[in-house]
């Protein structure tokens, strides 16, 4: 199949074109390599992969569409920011990146056979939770006067209760809460939005917690493995932020571009959302003990200290992408932490 993946030199991207150039398909990658993800080209780029420098913009879009059967959009700015500053630079690259393509993808004389999307689990805010007398309930952001006193369960907002966590399915409603999560969700609306106007089928992807070879390093935008593992490689304890306790589901950058290629490859388009997660949450505290473990660096520092806008627990199941996709993940927590160790970041 020729198959356009946008965003191909990043993290996530740049593995999802390996699998597929690996099976013999004919990846065309844009990509604009920007300069706070790249200093120069990564060492990775292929050579039997056509590379395409440039935005989501309409004259690259319509080159780089030509003639594919299949889009894989990863091409998204990442991560928490440093501040509503970055909002601007949010909308502009996720919500009105994603608009761009898929005017593109109406532009085009033939239809595009189906559009995989790059989405991500933070379109549900906090994850999961039971309380005894409630059942399932969706707790709201936690306020900071509770979390300056190390209080860091979200409480049932109706009784204000002790809660239960459980895995969040793919059915829970969305409750983005930050401006990166808003522009994720966006993504997925004008995705769904084209794919009713007669546009691609589409299945977008909930990542949970990616890690892996090819991590961006410690900046605003790197996830919490990464910024581990930089400070653990300058002898530096990693600082757990607030009580080690918190919940993710952190799957292996390798599995994550398979469940990309399945759902690109299944003999017909499966359209939907779909959580791309392991099915086995782990602690933040565990996650930087194992890291420090396998480098065998510093003890992890506990700091008690909180970001504005972090849930406490995600963690998703896996089941409706086992069910539709074929996909479940197969590279254990274990061993992905020894491979990270000494895994190449960018
Ligand atoms: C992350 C990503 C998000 C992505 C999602 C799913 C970032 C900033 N966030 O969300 O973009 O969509 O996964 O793949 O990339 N922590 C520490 N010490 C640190 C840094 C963080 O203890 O130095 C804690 C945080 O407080 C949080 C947890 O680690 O509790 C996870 O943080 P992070 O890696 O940023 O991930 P998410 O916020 O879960």
């Amino acid at each position: 199949m020729r198959i356009l993946v946008t965003g191909g030199a990043g993290f996530i991207g740049s593995h999802v074109v390996d699998e597929l150039a690996g099976l013999g398909h004919q990846v065309r990658v844009l990509d604009r390599l920007h300069p706070e993800a790249h200093d120069a080209p990564p060492g990775y780029l292929r050579d039997d992969v056509d590379y395409v420098q440039a935005g989501l913009e309409p004259r690259p879009l319509d080159l780089a569409l030509d003639g594919v059967e299949a889009v894989c959009h990863q091409a998204a700015l990442v991560g928490l920011g440093e501040s509503l500053a970055d909002a601007p630079a949010y909308v502009r690259d996720n919500a009105l990146g994603t608009a761009e393509l898929l005017a593109a993808i109406s532009r085009r004389p033939g239809p595009v056979g189906r559009l995989v999307l790059a989405s991500s689990m933070v379109v549900y805010g906090e994850g999961g939770y039971r309380c005894a007398e409630h059942g399932q309930v969706r707790p709201g952001p936690r306020p900071a006067g509770r979390l300056d006193a190390g209080r860091w369960e979200p409480p049932c907002p109706r009784c204000g209760a002790d809660l239960d966590t459980e895995a969040v399915t793919e059915a829970a409603a969305p409750d983005p809460r930050n401006v990166y999560a808003a522009t994720k969700l966006h993504q997925e609306h004008l995705a769904f939005a084209s794919m009713h106007a007669g546009g691609p089928p589409v299945t977008a992807l909930r990542y949970h917690n990616v890690f892996g070879p090819r991590m961006p390093r410690d900046t605003p935008y790197a996830g919490v493995a990464a910024i581990f593992r930089s400070a653990l490689e300058a002898g530096r304890p990693p600082r757990v932020f607030e009580d080690g306790r918190q919940l993710r589901d952190f799957i292996h950058v390798r599995d994550v571009a398979r469940a990309n290629v399945l759902a690109l490859l299944s003999p017909e388009p499966v359209p939907g959302v779909f959580n791309v997660a392991t099915g086995e949450p782990r602690s933040v505290g565990a996650l930087a003990a194992a890291l420090a473990a396998a480098i065998g660096g510093p003890e992890p520092q506990v700091v008690g200290r909180w970001r504005a806008g972090d849930v406490r627990h995600v963690f998703a199941s896996p089941e409706l992408a086992a069910e539709r996709l074929g996909f479940r993940a197969e590279t254990g927590f274990t061993d992905g932490v020894r491979e990270l160790a000494t895994a190449p970041l960018r």
